[in-house]
């Protein structure tokens, strides 16, 4: 396949805005502002692009949830989802670091679109280098007038501030990173209100993933129905960056149609496994708040919304980490509760001790102190998580605890009956 999201990757200096232009770059911007906002909308939906953020939500339905009438005194926002903290998933990075040109440009058409007059960027702490490179771009941009006053002479104000975040994985939930971006602590909101009703300082704001809004000028630029040709079917749609780590010969981010065969993923672009002797165990698809794969099940998957949500998982935020035979599960539950139990904000009662408990008690099986009613418990704790609380941290980690104990179970009890592992790393 033609690489497009990933076009000028690899180009010297692709994250200036000389390579950027030299390569056809706002031209989007440009055809969009001749363009109806609402024609953009329907353009984007009828691409069938969905949210690259995780949950999949379609974008242009997502847009046209926003007033179409903005006031100076109750302005629209879009804010870029820039937190990418998911473990597993280093894509946006990749992007923002090598090509920020494309995602400036894909939020200034996004924020034309939805009528919005100032774009957040709200970027995790940690990307220092990709925080300079996007201010980079966006002071470029506004010297040549493609941000800012009177956009390409068009009458279209719109300026780009770029924020960091202080290094808090639920920054990246949406109404949490209102919060963060209003400088109060980033604990997510209920809702409803949703933020198209009452975002960010209480006004009407759509948040888009990296990926999302990189992929709107090329819808701009070849058309709803180009985009809508890549892909597994009409809901399933577009350009992927798939982000591939583990036990793989060659990980990194790569672009592949959406739908791609899992294990042609890992084959083809990941050079297949490590180590030729040991095969494959499990992959999990999307990122570490979903549900783990067994090799088995990772038969004939494509990598698609629909394909993985019926196979009891999810596309997520495609960071495929892949695991082979001499992978310790009880040890990769562990890791991954930790991470969860030090990430939660703590609001809800579920969560804020649900993680604790998840961790704390797969600690003790590890440590050759657990009984088999800790393998009750620890079902009975997950499963008290699910949907029960203000955002989904608490499903997140609740699901992959829940998939590991249904698949690998026999692992668990090894480390019970035995206090040790039921493999050996060799
Ligand atoms: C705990 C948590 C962390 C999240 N982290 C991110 C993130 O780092 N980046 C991101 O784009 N979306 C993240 N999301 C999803 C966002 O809330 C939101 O759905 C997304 O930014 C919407 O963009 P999209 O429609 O373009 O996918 C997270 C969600 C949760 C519950
Ligand atoms: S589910 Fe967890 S992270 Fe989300 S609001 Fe509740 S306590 Fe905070």
């Amino acid at each position: 396949m033609e690489k497009v999201l990933t076009r000028n990757i690899g180009i010297e200096d692709s994250w200036t805005l000389r390579v950027y232009r030299s390569r056809g770059g706002y031209k989007a911007l440009e055809q969009a502002l001749d363009t109806e906002p609402d024609a953009l909308i329907d353009a984007v939906k009828a691409s069938g692009l969905r949210g690259r953020g995780g949950a999949g939500f379609p974008t242009g339905v997502k847009w046209s949830f926003m007033p179409k009438q903005p006031t100076p005194e109750r302005p629209n926002y879009l804010i870029c989802n820039a937190d990418e903290s998911e473990p597993g998933t280093f894509k946006d990075r990749l992007i923002i670091e090598q090509d920020p040109h494309q995602l400036v440009e894909g939020c200034l058409v996004a924020a034309w679109a939805i009528r919005a007059s100032k774009v957040f960027i709200y970027i995790r702490g940690e990307y220092v280098h990709g925080a300079r490179r996007l201010e980079q771009a966006v002071a470029e941009a506004r010297e040549a007038n493609l941000c800012g006053r009177n956009i390409l002479g068009k009458g279209f104000d719109c300026d780009v501030v770029v924020h960091r975040g202080a290094g808090a994985y639920i920054c990246g939930e949406e109404t949490a990173l209102m919060d963060s971006l209003e400088g109060g602590r980033g604990n997510p909101r209920l809702k409803p209100p949703f933020p198209a009703q009452a975002g960010l300082y209480g006004h009407p704001t759509t948040i888009n993933n990296v990926e999302t809004l990189s992929c709107v000028p090329l819808i701009v630029e070849r058309g709803a129905e180009w985009f809508a040709s890549i892909g597994t079917d009409e809901r399933n749609t577009g350009p992927k960056l798939y982000c591939l780590s583990g036990h793989v010969k060659r990980p990194g981010v790569y672009e592949a149609p959406i739908g791609i065969p899992l294990l042609e993923l890992i084959e083809e672009f990941g050079g297949g496994m490590l180590r030729d002797d040991r095969p494959l165990k499990a992959v999990i698809p999307g990122g570490s708040s979903v549900p783990v794969l067994t090799a088995e099940e990772c038969r004939d998957l494509p990598m698609d919304f629909d394909s993985l949500a019926k196979r009891g998982t999810m596309l997520g935020s495609a960071g495929v980490m892949v695991m082979d035979s001499s992978t310790d599960m009880v040890q990769v539950m562990e890791r991954i509760a930790h991470f969860y139990a030090h990430e939660s904000c703590g609001q809800c009662t579920p969560c804020r001790e649900g993680t604790g408990w998840l961790e704390k008690i797969i600690r003790r099986i590890r440590s050759g102190r657990g009984s088999l009613d800790d393998l009750a418990t620890l079902e009975s704790a997950a499963g008290h998580m699910r949907g029960t609380t203000i955002c989904p941290l608490a499903d997140a980690a609740a699901m992959p605890c829940q998939s590991f104990l249904a698949k690998f179970r026999h692992e668990f009890e090894h480390y019970i009956k035995t206090g040790r592992a039921a493999v050996t790393a060799g």
